[in-house]
């Protein structure tokens, strides 16, 4: 993972999200690879593995700073993270790895994350939140291999992410982070 602080200039597409840590990301990287094998697709780069909350898109300077402002109350406790399903959607061939149990502080954490958007003026397109790690994209759907086992994650700050889009894909890097309580 790459934490910048470098000035930002120009439109940035950014995304909030939860960031695992190195040894959940090692896990999310083996559980992908063992998913490619059977589904193929594309894989998601290890240090790209995340959890989205809000993809806001392409943004300004200014509305960056908006984000940026992110108020305290929007934050939740910490929370233990369970990722112990994992499918593939067939509408989309998204391969993924997710929680069978939500728990309250995500839960909250999104609906607090996506009131204070909207009300910041933010267009979010997505309305119902379906947590998930993407694994893989333009899979072929099929029988799932087994379950590589849950996956536990500590889950204790917020993050902003600005998605580069380069020819080989795409590049993610944390812009700002709030701790979880
Ligand atoms: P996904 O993992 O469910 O595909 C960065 O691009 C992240 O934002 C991706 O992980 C993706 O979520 C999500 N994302 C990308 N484009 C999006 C869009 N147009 N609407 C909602 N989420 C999007």
């Amino acid at each position: 993972m790459e934490r910048t602080e470098t000035v930002i200039s120009g439109t940035q597409r950014v995304f909030f999200a939860l960031w695992p840590d190195e040894k959940v990301r090692a896990s999310l990287a083996l559980a992908a690879r063992r998913m490619h094998r059977v589904l193929h697709g594309r894989r998601t780069r290890d240090e790209n593995l995340h959890l989205t909350l809000a993809f806001i898109g392409e943004i300004d300077i200014e509305s960056l700073g908006r984000l940026q402002a992110l108020p305290a109350a929007v934050l939740t406790e910490r929370f233990r993270l369970i990722l112990d399903r994992w499918d593939c959607w067939p509408r989309n061939g998204i391969g993924w790895a997710g929680p069978s149990v939500i728990p309250a502080q995500l839960q909250r954490l999104s609906e607090n994350l996506q009131a204070w958007l909207r009300t910041a003026g933010f267009d979010l397109g997505r309305d119902r939140f379906t947590p998930h790690v993407t694994l893989l994209r333009d899979a072929q759907y099929a029988a799932m291999p087994e379950s590589p086992g849950p996956i536990e994650w500590k889950v204790e700050e917020l993050v902003l992410v600005r998605s580069e889009l380069m020819p080989g894909g795409a590049r993610h890097s944390v812009i700002a982070s709030w701790p979880l309580a």
